[in-house]
């Protein structure tokens, strides 16, 4: 897929959504998922560079190799992008806040997150509260370099060690994913225990917190949804505090070729 801008006849990738004035509405009981490349010529990326804060552009600065500086920059900017159209504002003039453990959040809402694997990113976005997503891409190398007594709590480690070996390395990344989206939606990184609350991780259960450590509530306080697409080869899970809500997928790709849902 190629965005608007690759075709070299606009100097920023605000056109990549259709135009500075293609807007998004975010009603309270959804929750928009977006799909994105981070692949993109190094003409664009250059454009892209310009959309990002100066801790941001120090920060791509650091990175060592080459294409993840560019997938960087292209997360971002794309974040900005997209958080624009929701907020009818200007991408550049967004100014993030960070959490105690680098969560990039906005006073002024809305709700966000995003992830992403290899070339791929998703992005969450909620009007309603809290939220945190995760992706990896279905790979069982990935899975089977990682111990899941390492990270899983004993009751997850047993349902995962319960499972046909061939299922397992699914459902090691599907509770992976699903532990990620609940800690990134809290902002808590590393510093909460993996294995202090338990997620189901069958890939035919639904996804659920089912349980934490510190609270007897909490886990009826999060709506979790599975995102993984067996087609696109990844999986994915997004949580969010607060009652259920309605997953809108959109990929920023076809919102080029013109079919947007939900614009204004
Ligand atoms: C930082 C962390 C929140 C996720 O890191 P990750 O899996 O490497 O990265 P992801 O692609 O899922 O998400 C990265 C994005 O989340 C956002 N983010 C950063 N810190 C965050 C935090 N504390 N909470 C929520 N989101 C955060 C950022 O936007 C970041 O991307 P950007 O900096 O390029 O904009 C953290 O959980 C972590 O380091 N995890 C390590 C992996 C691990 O041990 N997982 C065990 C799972 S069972």
């Amino acid at each position: 897929m190629v965005l608007a801008t690759d075709r070299g006849d606009i100097g920023r990738p605000t056109q990549a959504f259709g135009g500075a004035d293609v807007r998004f509405s975010l009603p309270a009981g959804d929750v928009h998922v977006w799909q994105a490349s981070l692949e993109r010529s190094p003409q664009i990326v250059a454009q892209m560079h310009h959309v990002l804060a100066a801790d941001e552009q120090a920060r791509a600065a650091r990175f060592r190799f080459a294409r993840d500086r560019a997938r960087y920059i292209v997360g971002r900017a794309l974040l900005r992008e997209l958080l624009a159209r929701y907020l009818q504002s200007e991408p550049e003039g967004l100014v993030f806040q960070y959490g105690e453990f680098d969560k990039p959040v906005l006073r002024s809402g809305p709700w966000f997150n995003l992830a992403h694997s290899g070339s791929l990113a998703l992005y969450a976005f909620s009007a309603a509260g809290e939220i945190g997503i995760d992706v990896e891409i279905d790979d069982a190398d990935f899975a089977s370099e990682r111990i899941a007594e390492r990270f899983f709590s004993p009751a997850e480690v047993s349902t995962l060690r319960a499972m046909p070996a061939e299922e397992q390395p699914r459902a090691f990344l599907t509770c992976w994913t699903r532990k990620e989206a609940f800690i990134k939606a809290r902002g808590d990184g590393l510093n909460l225990p993996l294995d202090s609350f338990d997620v189901t991780l069958a890939s035919d259960a639904h996804a659920e917190l089912l349980r934490t450590a510190w609270c007897a509530e909490e886990a009826g306080q999060w709506h979790m949804e599975d995102l993984s697409d067996r087609q696109a080869g990844y999986i994915a899970a997004v949580a969010q505090r607060g009652n259920g809500f309605r997953v809108v997928r959109r990929k920023v790709e076809d919102t080029i070729e013109g079919s947007m849902p939900g614009q204004e």
